[in-house]
């Protein structure tokens, strides 16, 4: 029924195939990464200081974005050369167990995916883990992204693209109080599904990275907002997921509470 699909912008040129399974991952339970980027051109050594001060920074990081609202930012090291950036930050539904099981396995799987590398990002459904030597905190990340679509087509795209457009175009606007202070909304619209009877919901969740201003995550949503035509053109469902901000829509409920 739902299969999904992932894709990277064209410039990318990686395209893979996700099971059904992996876009019905109940948030929290961990699953499958959804993808990830080994970053950096370069590597660290086995027992270097920057080693250390990254196994610091993971653990510092499930420690902390967990009681924080999900998420947290830190830098681990006094000298520039061996000095690690990173932040983790989890869906905006996912509870603080769920939180810290998403970014200790992160952890795990992007030290085992990208081994030594002095930058590298991970994503699941339920967070998203980033480290970098280059101090990025607090930029928005515009490089490392990628598209996921649901492979069913609506009956009526153009009709079905304007809501979603409009539903995630409202949500960005991060209004609720406790979405602007979260980088995080979450909200559900009606839609026309075929001749004019079939109605459907749709449901949209749009979150950025805390380390951005409000004014920065706009910015970043509107920008991948922007990519809705190509990412997701009349499809059931579609994310498109970068370093500093991501959206989805779906037409069933995906959101926790
Ligand atoms: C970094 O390590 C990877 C994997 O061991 C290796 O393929 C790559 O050539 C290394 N890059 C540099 C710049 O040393």
């Amino acid at each position: 029924m739902s299969s999904s699909t992932l894709s990277f912008p064209a410039f990318l040129i990686i395209t893979t195939l996700l099971s059904t399974l992996l876009q019905r991952t109940v948030a929290g339970a961990g699953g499958d990464p959804l993808f990830h980027f080994c970053s950096s051109p370069q590597n660290f050594s086995q027992n270097s200081p920057y080693q250390s001060n990254l196994q610091t920074l993971f653990s510092q990081l499930a420690d902390l974005a967990p009681p924080a609202a999900g998420f947290a930012k830190a830098s681990i090291g006094h000298s520039s050369i061996d000095r690690v950036n990173g932040l983790a930050l989890c869906r905006g539904d996912v509870d603080s167990d769920d939180c810290k099981t998403c970014v200790l396995e992160a952890s795990r799987e992007i030290s085992r995916r990208c081994p030594l590398n002095k930058g590298s990002v991970i994503w699941y459904d339920s967070c998203l883990l980033k480290y970098s030597d280059d101090d990025f905190l607090g930029q928005v990340d515009n490089g490392q992204r990628f598209y996921m679509w649901n492979i069913n087509v609506v009956a009526d795209p153009a009709a079905f693209n304007g809501k979603a457009k409009e539903l995630l175009g409202q949500l960005a606007k991060l209004q609720a109080p406790a979405s602007s202070k979260l980088l995080y909304a979450v909200g559900e619209t009606e839609v026309t599904g075929g001749g004019g009877s079939d109605k459907k919901r749709l449901y949209g969740l749009v979150q950025c990275t805390r380390d951005l201003s409000k004014e920065d995550c706009e910015s970043c949503l509107g920008g991948i907002i922007g990519e809705l035509p190509s990412c997701c053109d009349g499809k059931e469902g579609g994310r498109v997921v970068g370093g500093s901000c991501n959206f989805r829509y779906e037409i069933y409920p995906f959101v926790g509470r």
